[in-house]
């Protein structure tokens, strides 16, 4: 358990690197990230290296104490090598491209790029690779920021009529396959299949769901050819790459199978700002985030990477610069977001940035120190969680208790066809984890392919391709199981399954889904005092009788064994009893929270965070003993406050 900053020596001027350094140690401070974006610095003519500055660099903060991860710079490739090869940036869905001038200039398919990348990498690891100051190797930087996964250009469109081939194997097979006879869709060879854009009218789904695979697979290739250069010339550095939040472009599972630790990047406050929350939550939540949306990135990387290693790689001191409103954090919250992912098991913390930058792009995000090297209101709460950190000691994450299953082909799929427009994947996903953790439930976020065994409870909010291997392993598993609406509702070619959804599931349980229908907002329908919106389904359920019925008469919730399927999108409370009527089914203890109120176990710790603008006192909201015995605060939490005591 450490943190750390993100520091770039090439923004400042050599004579402040070791009084920087310093300081970081002085703040409680143990590892920092340099070098993602230096490229022009390392390489400032093709073929010429500079690596005088950066020795020196790593140098000074190698002798301060500190561990380095270092970047592979390649988000930015730097003006010549663009000049040199203009086709390798990315080509936006309306045929233009996404040129030059701040960062992520390129397509992952560009076979010259990756041979840039493959070059500038060995060049790194060379020097690098065995410098005893460097712990660990970042690649590259936040994949698919600003929405550059899926390119059209020509690299792209050989690539995937590759991957095609290499899939299908004859060109008839993808024809019957995608249903190619709809509206004479049908090639003759794999050369004549185009990406999925320019088209008059929306594109076949198969067709578009396809490309999404492919494009996915290119950013796993993307990543292994760095990681198979850094890993012999590095032994025993760990492999991180940093994930962003709410953001599903490509597998982050196969991602992180190259992997040693899953690191992602925390802007609970611009997340906020920036995604589905109503006005209501977006003011309430306006200084703290949404009580939500950290842990929620904090177990699904957890699940992202062999042996669940993880760490936040960036995390947000104060304001951020992107998002439509940029408050800044309660007192208190950057200790509190520090202290939560480390509750949920993170490795590292580590604050973006060190020192707030005067120039360029972000001049107006904040850091820990303000530009002119004068602490910013983070500081002080760095300095709070490292003690803090001294003071839990060592714990290890907790057992098992509820799983969530969350697939990145369900997003695409939905994105694809999401047949109302309020029928949002993510949003479906976030809505079952926020009633669960408002029951004080731990939750991992897991692969549809993750073993399920030791899980108490399991959920699925929804799968709409279920495979054999899964259908598999949830009839070995005793657990109660929901299955969520759109669950096995397409075949993997994107179809309608023969028998109708939810397809392979009827070997578990025979129901059958014969209609479906989305609401625009407004159009709901009354469940007992509760609301469905945006989903219906019908389901001929046969002998099996509904647990649940709408007002109306209609069963949307069916029970066979310990599966559960549920044919609707209710409101949250409703879900959240549903998960207390499971929870009791399977002996799992839940504590109902107050809204502003989470809980997260951490080995013998219990830790308790207010996310509200008011004082809350444990032992009113909390059944169970009031004399806790504290390892950090006490029974009246503050405002954007957090406790930790021995769970009982
Ligand atoms: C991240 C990115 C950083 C910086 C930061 C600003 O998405 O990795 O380089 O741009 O956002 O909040």
């Amino acid at each position: 358990m450490k943190l750390g900053c993100c520091y770039y020596p090439e923004h400042w001027p050599e004579d402040i690197w070791a009084d920087d350094a310093r300081r970081m140690v002085d703040m409680g401070l143990s590892q920092v990230r340099i070098g993602e974006f230096a490229w022009s610095r390392i390489e400032p003519d093709p073929g010429r290296f500079d690596w005088d500055w950066l020795d020196r660099a790593i140098a000074t903060l190698g002798d301060a104490g500190l561990e380095i991860i270092l970047g592979t710079p390649t988000a930015t490739p730097p003006k010549w090598l663009v000049d040199s090869m203009p086709d390798m940036v990315a080509i936006d869905a309306d045929g233009r491209p996404r040129g030059f001038g701040s960062r992520r200039h390129y397509c992952f398919s560009h076979p010259g790029y990756r041979a840039q990348c493959q070059r500038i990498v060995t060049a790194l690891a060379e020097r690098y690779g065995e410098h005893p100051a460097i712990v660990a190797w970042q690649t590259d930087n936040e994949y698919g920021c600003h929405d550059t996964i899926v390119s059209y250009s020509q690299a792209a469109t050989a690539g995937f009529r590759r991957w095609l081939e290499r899939k299908y194997g004859d060109i008839s097979a993808l024809n019957t396959a995608w249903g190619n006879v709809f509206w004479s869709m049908e090639y003759r060879s794999f050369d004549e299949v185009d990406p999925p854009n320019l088209t008059v009218t929306e594109p076949n789904p198969a067709h578009v769901l396809d490309y999404r695979r492919f494009a996915s697979d290119e950013v796993v290739t993307f990543n292994k050819l760095q990681v198979d250069i850094l890993r012999p010339a590095s032994p025993g550095r760990d492999m991180i790459h940093n994930y962003m939040g709410f953001f599903t472009e490509f597998d982050h599972h196969d991602v992180g199978q190259d992997l040693d630790v899953a690191s992602w990047d925390s802007y609970p406050l611009g997340f906020l700002e920036q995604f589905w929350f109503s006005d209501e939550e977006k003011l309430r939540y306006a200084r703290q985030g949404h009580p939500d949306i950290a842990a929620f990135h904090h177990d699904l990387y957890r699940g992202c990477c062999a042996g669940g290693r993880w760490s936040v790689m960036e995390q947000q001191p104060g304001p951020v610069n992107w998002a439509r409103y940029n408050p800044a954090p309660l007192p208190g919250m950057v200790r509190l977001w520090t202290m939560e992912a480390i509750a949920h098991g993170a490795e590292l913390v580590s604050y973006f940035r060190w020192r707030q930058a005067a120039f360029a792009q972000e001049q107006m995000h904040a850091g820990l120190l303000r530009p002119d090297s004068g602490e910013a209101p983070a500081a002080s709460e760095a300095r709070q969680a490292a003690q803090d950190i001294e003071a839990i000691g060592d714990n290890r994450p907790t057992a098992k208790s509820v799983a969530l299953l969350f697939s990145y082909e369900a997003a695409w799929l939905f994105d694809t066809q999401p047949q109302g427009a309020s029928f949002r994947y993510l949003e479906l996903v976030f809505d079952m984890y926020s009633a669960l953790r408002q029951l004080g439930l731990n939750v991992d976020i897991i692969s549809p392919r993750a073993a399920l065994d030791g899980y108490g409870m399991i959920v699925a909010p929804s799968l709409p391709i279920l495979d054999d291997q899964l259908i598999t392993q949830i009839a070995a598993v005793d657990a109660p199981i929901l299955f969520g609406p759109r669950s096995g509702s397409k075949t993997p070619d994107f179809a309608i399954p023969e028998a109708l959804p939810p397809g392979p599931l009827q070997r578990l349980m025979p129901i059958k889904v014969s209609r479906v229908e989305s609401l625009r907002p407004g159009l709901v329908e009354p469940i007992a005092s509760h609301e469905i919106s945006r989903w219906i389904e019908q389901i001929d359920a046969g002998t099996i009788t509904a647990e649940a019925r709408m007002d109306k008469g209609d069963g949307i919730l069916f029970a066979h064994e310990n599966i559960r399927y549920l044919g609707a999108w209710p409101d949250q409370a409703w879900m959240t009893n549903l998960f207390a009527k499971m929870a009791a089914e399977a002996n799992i203890t839940t504590r109902p929270l107050p809204r502003d109120l989470r809980l997260r176990q951490l080995g013998s710790l219990c830790f308790a965070f207010n996310y509200g603008t008011a004082a809350l006192t444990l032992s009113d909201c909390l059944a169970g003993s009031a004399d806790r015995e504290f390892v950090l605060g006490s029974d009246l939490i503050g405002p954007a406050g957090l406790a930790a005591w021995v769970a009982d």
